[in-house]
């Protein structure tokens, strides 16, 4: 039997702007999903999988061989719910062909397959979910170059609420496209690239997070409840909240520290009950 893990991902600035050439900020999550490959006689089946979604056979036949294998699947990541499920999918499955071949998946490797898995889901992704994935530490990602190390100066504390509906990240990716949003566009890939430039001087980035949510908003990919959740946390304290992913569903991120965190998660909680975490991301040194 061969294994391969890979984490999902959180995209701190730039979602959808990073679709049109535009740069977005992200890191890996401590969720993970771990693909495992056996060989059995026959066509290669999907024999046990905590994903349950129609496009699992097709994405798979984009990457892995036809004939011979039996694939396992187990995810921590809910998925469709902008925190990279398919995208951590496709790297641990690019990583667990290489250990059939007795290596490690290269970064290149994983990224360039990786693709193909990624557009039997999204359509026309612009490569960020599997990139962080890839990486696995904070990124800063502009569509055809090479991801690039984002350095922190101090880690950053988020509450992540998942509003439990997924959002289609294709037809929401297709719906901005219709509308053509470019001055909002070019703004929040603004918005990433100066927040990258203060989280590596420590500076805090929360309006940034806010402004975003209200762009995203104009662009059509929240919901009611995205923005509902994003005004409680600020309401609780958090210094900036947003949606992060494709969005229509999915989840918000908001920023605190020390003297908000209670107060946010509480508040949190008392709308998507038992869908709230806390997460760290932390400096690529440290990190993992
Ligand atoms: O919601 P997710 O995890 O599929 O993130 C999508 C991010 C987009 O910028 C909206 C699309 C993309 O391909 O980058």
């Amino acid at each position: 039997m061969w294994t391969g893990r890979a984490p999902g991902k959180i995209i701190l600035l730039g979602e959808h702007a990073v679709v049109y050439g535009y740069r977005a900020i992200a890191a890996a999550v401590d969720l993970c999903t771990t693909v495992t490959l056996r060989d059995r006689p026959g066509p290669t089946a999907i024999e046990n999988s905590s994903i349950d979604d129609a496009r699992l056979a097709a994405a798979f036949a984009s990457i892995v061989p036809g004939e011979g294998l039996g694939i396992s699947i187990e995810s921590e990541l809910p998925v469709g719910c902008g925190m990279g499920s398919s995208a951590a999918l496709a790297v641990a499955t690019v990583r667990a062909l290489a250990a059939r071949e007795g290596r490690q998946a290269t970064f290149a490797e994983c990224y360039e397959k990786g693709f193909a898995l990624e557009r039997v889901f999204h359509g026309n992704p612009s490569g960020l979910d599997h990139a962080v994935s890839a990486m696995g530490s904070p990124v800063i990602y502009r569509r055809g170059h090479p991801a690039e190390g984002l350095p922190l100066a101090k880690p950053i504390r988020l509450v992540v609420a998942n509003t439990g509906v997924p959002g289609n990240t294709a037809e929401l990716v297709a719906g901005v496209k219709a509308r053509k949003p470019s001055g909002e566009l070019l703004r929040l890939g603004a918005l990433a690239e100066m927040a990258a430039a203060r989280l590596a001087m420590g500076q805090p980035i929360g309006e940034f997070l806010t402004e975003a949510q209200r762009l995203l908003r104009k662009i059509g990919v929240s919901t009611p409840q995205l923005d509902d959740l994003c005004r409680a946390m600020l309401g609780a304290g958090a210094q900036g909240a947003k949606l992060a992913g494709a969005g229509g569903g999915g989840i918000v991120i908001a920023l605190v520290d020390g003297f908000s965190e209670a107060d946010v998660r509480d508040v949190a909680e008392s709308i998507v009950p038992g869908r709230v975490y806390a997460i760290t991301i932390r400096p690529a040194a440290t990190s993992r």
